[in-house]
């Protein structure tokens, strides 16, 4: 157990595509285990490997339902839209509004390397897409919707 450095703002590696978890090895585990503490330490709902500076396609997300470990997650279903405020460990005080589905189904693996599936609404969605986004380079700053155009509709 130990809490990593969470990388932030402008760091480069938040910026990089993950690559695909072929065998799950301790180290793979440790980082499982590294990414929970640190999430939990954070007070986060979430957090995806490159957030710790590890370029692997592994999430953790605590929605306040315990927490769920993803290895090479893939989300199979969306539907819905909810437009929702949305912050990111990496990115400070910058929250904003983001659409996201309302119901998606994510495909992973879990530590033992069995593939699931797992559905979430609402928050849980959210996250999903969030993290997902993570391991693709993807900021929320990317999707946020100016304040303009909430005020409009
Ligand atoms: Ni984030």
């Amino acid at each position: 157990m130990a809490i990593r450095n969470i990388r932030k703002d402008n760091d480069e590696i938040l910026r990089k595509i993950s690559k695909k978890v072929e065998v799950i090895d301790d180290r793979i585990l440790t980082l499982l285990d590294d990414m929970k503490d640190t999430m939990y330490e954070a007070k986060g709902v979430g957090l995806a490997a490159p957030q710790v500076g590890v370029l692997r396609r592994v999430v953790v997300i605590d929605v306040g339902e315990g927490p769920i470990e993803l290895i090479n997650p893939v989300i199979v279903f969306e539907s819905g839209k909810i437009i929702d405020e949305e912050g990111c460990l990496s990115l400070p005080g910058r929250d904003g509004a983001v659409a996201r589905p309302e119901k998606v189904i994510v495909r992973a693996q879990d530590r033992n390397g069995k593939t699931f599936e797992k559905s979430g609404t609402d928050l849980l969605a959210r996250a999903f897409c969030h993290e997902v986004d993570h391991l693709n380079g993807i900021l929320f700053i990317d999707k946020v919707i100016p304040q303009e155009q909430l005020e409009k509709k």
